[in-house]
């Protein structure tokens, strides 16, 4: 029988090409979108059915792992994947935004894989991958909020992981770079102006590029954390940008590069650092703030 995937958020971006990835390997897919109107998005490809899901809604969560699994009989791997972009100094943020971002980028992903646990339990098999980012792994400032939701996203799956084990379930996550999808078009900014940040903002944003990798680098790299079938391993980069931070660490010992990064962030990156860091693919954003 041809294994299952589920991966959410499929609309656009790294969700889309994570599913033409599994697709394309021959894998039944049940993709989720939130709108009726994206329900069609996938329809050129063979077995992909397309379900709707608004992670937000916990309650949602249990009956749609039951309806994941009566679409093609089992589910092996859950992708993780909705999520948006809240951005802005953190006093520009109003906790209403911060309590969405994490509803959606935490809480929905804790539910999610809640009402998916038991399943894989019980069938003693199973793969969460979990897509983080980078920003889980040291905060780059104006997105504190992002950063910590996604470093969240991150600590679940290292304890998880851990959970899991005696079950022969495996949980991973994956941690992109900057890659060109419709994230940066569909910001969550500030919602209170702060005029004392501007200067900071505008020499941090000139050293980031308004271009990022291809989405068939996350569902590669999706996909290799899916099948691998290596339960000693939970981080997965994706991205030249990406790849480029463990190895820095490493070089540069971890209080080194914290100072690096200091500096790089507060918009003079060291002739050390132009030469250490990496930037991500070429593809243009559609915007960048
Ligand atoms: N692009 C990057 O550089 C980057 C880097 C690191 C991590 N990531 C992470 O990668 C994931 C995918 O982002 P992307 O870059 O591919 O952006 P994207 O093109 O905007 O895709 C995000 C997907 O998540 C869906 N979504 C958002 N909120 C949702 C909710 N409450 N319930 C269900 N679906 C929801 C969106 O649906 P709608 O179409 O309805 O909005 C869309 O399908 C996110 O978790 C993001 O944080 C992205």
């Amino acid at each position: 029988m041809n294994k299952t995937v589920v991966i959410t958020g499929t609309s656009s971006g790294l969700g889309k090409a994570t599913v033409e990835r599994f697709s394309s390997e021959g894998w039944n897919v049940v993709a989720t979108v939130r709108k009726k109107e994206q329900l069609g998005v996938h329809a050129e490809l063979p077995q992909v059915k397309t379900l709707l899901l608004d992670v937000d809604d916990e309650t949602a969560a249990t009956q749609f792992a039951v309806d994941a699994v009566a679409a093609f009989g089992q589910v092996d791997v859950l992708v993780n994947n909705a999520g948006y972009f809240q951005m802005g100094p953190l006093e520009s943020s109003s906790m209403e935004q911060i309590h969405r971002q994490f509803q959606t980028n935490v809480f929905g992903l804790l539910a999610l894989t809640q009402a998916f646990l038991p399943i894989f339990r019980e069938q003693r098999s199973g793969v969460v991958v979990n897509i983080a980012s980078i920003g889980a792994e040291g905060g780059y400032p104006f997105t504190s909020v992002y950063s910590s939701s996604k470093s969240a996203v991150l600590t679940i799956s290292e304890a998880l992981n851990i959970e899991m084990l005696p079950f022969n379930v495996q949980v991973k996550a994956v941690m992109p770079g900057q890659h060109a999808t419709r994230i940066f078009s569909k910001i969550d900014g500030p919602e209170i102006d702060v005029e004392a940040y501007r200067n900071q903002i505008t020499a941090f944003f000139d050293h980031i590029p308004e271009s990022g990798s291809d989405s068939s680098v996350v569902g590669d790299v999706v996909y290799a954390a899916a099948t691998d079938g290596r339960n000693n391993k939970v981080h997965y980069y994706a991205g030249p940008d990406a790849l480029a931070i463990p190895r820095m660490k490493r070089i540069l010992g971890i209080e080194n590069y914290w100072e690096e990064f200091q500096q790089f962030a507060l918009g003079q990156p060291s002739p050390l650092w132009q030469v250490l860091n990496v930037p991500a693919g070429d593809s243009p954003l559609e915007r960048i703030l």
